[in-house]
């Protein structure tokens, strides 16, 4: 058998372009939704012209969707705060693109600065704050898309009440 027969068994792979795998469209993994977040986040042209700030709520637009995910732009005035939530059976992928944020947690309490990034799975519980003096930008995406977002006690965020799931680790830019 010569290079020839398996060429005839396989066919041309340049003749037949429905065996070429397309490049994906849409992230699906967690390393994939992160790379979505650095993207957008990178590229200011896709969110700058998007923010608005309200002092009377957090503002939100719906940067992206695709099949099993969502990407919302949030702009925050100091003072302005989530209170302490979960996402459902979502999981995240936060990122602050301007300004800062501070992030509560049973772990504690962190500053998100522009280029951090916390990725978290579904249960996870928090309180986000810009208890900064300048407004802030995050960009988050979910998957699946949030479907609810209940509000949890305060006392969910102390130490003895994390449950193991809640596992979060920040990414470093
Ligand atoms: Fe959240």
């Amino acid at each position: 058998m010569n290079s020839d027969s398996d060429l005839q068994i396989a066919g041309d792979i340049l003749e037949v372009p429905h065996l070429l795998q397309a490049p994906r469209e849409h992230p699906s993994t967690v390393a994939e939704f992160v790379g979505l977040a650095r993207s957008l986040a990178a590229d200011r042209s896709q969110w700058e012209h998007l923010v608005q700030y309200d002092a009377t709520t957090r503002w939100y637009h719906r940067l992206r969707t695709g099949p099993g995910y969502e990407v919302w732009l949030l702009s925050w005035v100091p003072g302005q705060g989530s209170g302490p939530h979960d996402h459902g059976p979502s999981s995240g992928v936060l990122t602050v693109l301007e300004g800062t944020l501070t992030e509560h947690t049973e772990r504690g309490t962190r500053a998100l600065r522009p280029g951090d990034e916390r990725v978290f799975a579904p249960g996870y519980t928090h309180d986000v704050v810009n208890d900064a003096l300048e407004p802030a930008v995050s960009l988050h995406v979910y998957f699946p898309g949030l479907t609810e977002m209940p509000m949890v006690p305060r006392s969910h965020l102390r130490a003895a009440a994390a449950p193991a799931a809640c596992e979060a680790r920040p990414v470093t830019a």
